[in-house]
């Protein structure tokens, strides 16, 4: 289609309006059209790209979100190593950093410092090449790190193409992802009202939605960022100080932190230090600290890195955030497995900008370290997490209407006896599945996200069908139906058509995610995977022996005991028919019980397979018992080279790793795979 040059003007003139109005409102903060007017021109934009498709740019603002999901990340390697930080934990230890560069410096000059907050959030590296974004990936550790551009590109701070002009052709700039205070508030309560899983705390929400497969779901959670520094440069130059840097950052359409400053030597960062303590819980952003590092970047070649920290930059950590409060009682939670729970219920207090009125007690023994009685005050402290700790009691205020914490004697779900067995630290209610706490905990389990991950089926709901007598065990789930459904308190047809929907889809699982979903005690995801593998089928699994679940990798004689126990009950062979009758099925697998030549043996997959994806490869590795990793090390036993592969061949030929040509790598797969059917 011939495009007329006044729409290609028209559309590029728009591009430019949205982008830098998109830089106003997500790097600067100061926004100069309503958000309708925003629309207006993306809609124009997007109705000119839609009528004119050769029109569309891989930067334009309409394409930041890619339609189709992942199923995994690629590796990469980055072309710096990105590092992490010193700690300097007082006072004294800041003097030392000063007194140290000092003498490398040999000056006897002022120091200046860029104080800035450390950012607790995650940490991407952003690849520009010619202004456009090219690759976003995470840190990883540091070496290598997953390529999670499509998620980025969701993220309005982060400039698709570069604004101005000057940049080096190849540009890498790094910067931590963060969830605002704010945003991450409100996703937590709709989780918890949809039922779905809530985060601990805003890094973690961070991390997760990065590592998000389908890029969609990135785009609903608002994800921002500040950029910090720059890791690579190639055709091109920067200016000399960091604070310059962050400044050209800012002008070619990066979000930088505001509160950012100069100090001259050490006692102002200090100062800026206590500054950003007390301000701290007013930023809708989490930091943990504040980063100084010498500003002027000759300073910092000459300074030079140690093995994974620089020399010229230090973190100064907060401690962590802490209030005092009144227990007003102790209260007992039962588990999936019936463990008993204490949980304090508290006088509620501020706490780093949320109110805390509940902690965890872990369990009795617990209680006793730590001395806690009803009406105790305590020091409650928050690292991070939403759900806060008991650090201490704090003896001088102890009260005079005071309680000893005791064990309940009988379940307060189900009134069955509670049993403590003297070389446990928890005790359980010996209920079973005749407990509704028990039953409750167990069908969340079945139902939650590493499970057989039931959409919609959240807390209350599971509470109201228990309750209800709808559901007893994980199978009867199946056997919903919209009439049972519809009556339920909150429920529309509606919603109950998209329950049934989400577990008819649940139906098709994988081995290990139904193993992890049985709940097994002492069977976390890594185990029920290691089992699926070796098994590679549930009546196999079913008909073992304890002595052959010892075999298994990774699994000690305390958990072969208790997966062995859980398959001989009847109750639970029960459910597992039931499960099957019931459609819920997976994959056939390859038992490797037989056939675990690979074990242990540790495989890099490097260049293009022609026969295969990189996925099935490592799948097929795997299910022989194989580890499969990103990087090439000493400890790698073999490197699986396909077409242009590039460094990690060269490591792997610099350390004598063996290498397998895909020919070679096929036969292996064959001759194993054979062995073990
Ligand atoms: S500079 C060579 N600046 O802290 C210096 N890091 O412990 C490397 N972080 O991985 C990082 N805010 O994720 C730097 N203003 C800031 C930061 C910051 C947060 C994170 C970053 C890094 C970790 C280092």
């Amino acid at each position: 289609m011939v495009t007329s040059k006044k729409i290609a003007a028209q559309a590029s003139r728009l591009r430019e309006e949205i982008n830098h109005h998109n830089h106003l409102y997500h790097s600067l903060d100061a926004p100069e059209i309503s958000d309708a007017e925003f629309d207006r021109l993306f809609n124009s934009l997007q109705k000119i790209e839609e009528q004119y498709p050769d029109l569309i740019q891989d930067d334009s603002p309409t394409r930041r979100i890619g339609g189709v999901p992942l199923s995994d990340f690629t590796q990469i390697t980055h072309e710096r190593p990105m590092l992490s930080l010193n700690n300097a934990f007082s006072d004294a230890d800041l003097a030392d950093f000063e007194r140290r560069i000092a003498k490398r410096l040999e000056t006897t000059e002022t120091i200046d410092y860029a104080c800035e907050p450390k950012i607790d959030g995650v940490a991407v590296s952003l690849l520009y090449e010619n202004g456009a974004l090219m690759r976003a990936a995470t840190r990883g550790d540091g070496t290598t790190g997953e390529d999670i551009t499509l998620n980025v590109r969701t993220i309005g701070a982060v400039p698709l193409g570069l604004l101005g002009s000057g940049w080096p052709a190849r540009l890498e700039v790094r910067g931590e992802v963060y969830f605002p205070r704010s945003v991450f508030k409100k996703m937590n309560k709709l989780a918890e009202r949809r039922g779905d899983k809530v985060f601990a705390n805003p890094r973690n929400a961070a991390a997760g939605t990065l590592r998000q497969l389908d890029p969609r779901v990135t785009a609903k959670r608002k994800l921002t960022l500040f950029v910090y520094s720059v890791g690579m440069t190639e055709g091109g130059t920067l200016p000399g100080s960091q604070t310059e840097i962050l400044a050209q950052l800012s002008d070619w359409g990066f979000r930088v932190n505001p509160l950012i400053e100069i100090a001259h030597g050490i006692d102002e960062c200090q100062a800026y230090f206590n500054q950003m303590s007390s301000k701290r819980g007013q930023l809708d952003y989490e930091i943990d600290g504040v980063v100084f590092k010498i500003n002027l970047i000759e300073a910092q070649d000459a300074l030079g890195i140690l093995t994974r920290t620089p020399r010229w930059a230090i973190a100064r950590k907060f401690p962590a955030e802490e209030a005092s409060t009144q227990v007003k009682k102790v209260e007992f939670q039962v588990g999936r497995t019936g463990a008993i729970t204490p949980v304090a219920r508290l006088e509620p207090v501020q706490l780093g900008g949320v109110t805390v009125s509940n902690a965890s007690l872990h369990n009795m023994d617990e209680i006793d370290r730590l001395g806690l009685f009803i009406g105790a005050t305590v020091l409650v402290q928050r690292a991070g997490d939403v759900i806060p700790k008991v650090v201490s009691v704090v003896a001088s205020k102890h009260r005079k209407s005071i309680r000893k914490v005791r064990l309940p004697s009988s379940c307060p779900s189900c009134g069955s006896d509670i049993l403590k067995i003297e070389e446990e630290v928890v005790a359980r209610c010996t209920g079973g599945l005749n407990c509704a706490a028990q039953r409750k905990e167990s069908i969340r389990h079945f139902a939650s996200r590493l499970a057989l991950d039931i959409e919609g089926l959240g807390d209350r709901l599971v509470s109201q069908l228990v309750d209800e007598g709808l559901v007893r065990n994980p199978a009867d789930l199946f056997r919903l139906t919209q009439k049972q459904l519809v009556p339920l308190e909150r429920m529309a047809p509606k919603s109950a058509d998209n329950l049934l929907r989400a577990l008819k889809k649940s139906k098709a699982t994988s081995l290990e995610r139904f193993i992890y979903a049985l709940g097994i005690q002492g069977v976390g995801e890594a185990t029920a995977r290691s089992l699926a593998v070796h098994y590679g089928d549930i009546a196999q699994l079913q008909g073992t022996s304890e002595e052959a679940l010892q075999a298994v990798p990774d699994i000690g004689p305390i958990v072969a005991q208790k997966i062995y126990r859980f398959f001989q009950q009847d109750t639970n062979r029960q459910v597992i028919k039931e499960l099957l009758q019931q459609g819920v099925h997976w994959q056939a697998q390859q038992p490797t019980a037989h056939a675990r030549a690979l074990v242990e043996l540790r495989f890099v997959l490097t260049g293009t397979l022609n026969g295969m994806t990189r996925n099935e490869a490592k799948a097929r590795l795997q299910a022989l018992g194989a580890k499969v990793s990103g990087s090439v090390s000493a400890k790698t036993d073999y490197v699986v080279a396909g077409d242009s592969a590039g460094s990690k061949l060269t490591k792997a030929t610099e350390l004598g790793v063996n290498l397998l040509s895909e020919e070679d790598f096929i036969a292996l797969l064959k001759a194993h795979e054979k062995g073990g059917a």
